[in-house]
C-alpha cells in the first residue's frame, strides 16, 4: 500500500443510469442500486501505461496521420491542465483523445455519415501531461454530426477524452465541448447530466491570448480528476 487514496466519485454529478432522452442508455441501465467495493491495492499501485510509448507528433492530429498532405478544416489548440478535486497537478497524465473530422464523420466502419473522409484525419491522438499537469493538442475541429435517436437527432462539436492518472482508480472517460455552440443545450446526451453547472464544466471555453497566429485559435479545457485524500499525507512525503 502506497498511501494513495481517492475520493469517492461524486454521484450526483454523473448523470444517471437510466435516462430515456438518450434511448441506447435504457436498456444498459442498471436496475437495481450500486455495490461500491472498497479500492484493492492494485487499483491504487498497479502499473498504468508505458511513459515510453508517448511520441510528440501523436499529440498533433493534423500532421499524425498524415498520406498527402495536413488535415483539413478549422485548425485549434486545446489545452489546459490535469488537477486532482483539491486543484493540484496530476502529473504525467496520459491523455488520449478521439473526435470526428471537420465534416462530422469518423474514422470508423460504423459510421455511415454521408459526410466526407478525410485520408489525412485519423481523429486520434495522445499526450503526457508535464510535472505540471499541462497538456497540448493540435487537431481540427471536429464537426456535428446526426445520429438516430428521437428521430435525428445532432451531437454538438466535442472530443472524447480518457486520462489516466496517477492509478487505475483515477482513469476519466469523457466528452469537451466548444464555447458558444448552440447545439449544446439541445444535445440529449449532454441533457442525460443533471446539474447546468456541471455541463459548464465540460466546455472548452475560447482562449484567445493563446492562438498560435496565422496558425490555430485556441481553446482551453482543465480537466479535474477525482481528489487524492491525503490519508498518510502527514507522514509520507508526495509521491510515495
Ligand atoms: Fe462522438
Amino acid at each position: 500500500m502506497n498511501g494513495l487514496h481517492f475520493y469517492r466519485r461524486e454521484r450526483n454529478q454523473h448523470p444517471p443510469s437510466y435516462t430515456p432522452g438518450y434511448k441506447s442508455a435504457v436498456l444498459r441501465a442498471p436496475f437495481r442500486p450500486l455495490v461500491s467495493p472498497e479500492q484493492s491495492d492494485l487499483e491504487m499501485t498497479g502499473p498504468v501505461f508505458g511513459h515510453s510509448d508517448v511520441s510528440p507528433i501523436d499529440a498533433d492530429l493534423i500532421r499524425n496521420a498524415m498520406v498527402t498532405g495536413e488535415a483539413i478544416g478549422e485548425r485549434i489548440i486545446v489545452h489546459g491542465r490535469v488537477l486532482d478535486e483539491n486543484g493540484r497537478p496530476v502529473p504525467n497524465a496520459l491523455i488520449e483523445i478521439w473526435q470526428a473530422n471537420a465534416g462530422g464523420r469518423y474514422l470508423h466502419t460504423n459510421d455511415s455519415y454521408m459526410a466526407a473522409l478525410d485520408p489525412n484525419f485519423s481523429g486520434c491522438g495522445r499526450c503526457m501531461a508535464d510535472a505540471e499537469g499541462y497538456y497540448k493538442f493540435r487537431t481540427i475541429k471536429p464537426g456535428p454530426y446526426p445520429w438516430p435517436n428521437n428521430g435525428s437527432d445532432w451531437r454538438p462539436s466535442h472530443i472524447h477524452l480518457s486520462i489516466f492518472g496517477e492509478a487505475f482508480a483515477q482513469r476519466l472517460i469523457t466528452q469537451l465541448y466548444f464555447e458558444g455552440d448552440p447545439l449544446i443545450p439541445m444535445c440529449p446526451i449532454v441533457n442525460t447530466i443533471p446539474d447546468p453547472e456541471v455541463i459548464e464544466r465540460l466546455v472548452a471555453r475560447l482562449d484567445f491570448k493563446n492562438q498560435m497566429p496565422f496558425d490555430c485559435l485556441a481553446y482551453r479545457f482543465d480537466i479535474v480528476l477525482r481528489g487524492r485524500r491525503q490519508t498518510y499525507f502527514e507522514n509520507h512525503p508526495e509521491g510515495l
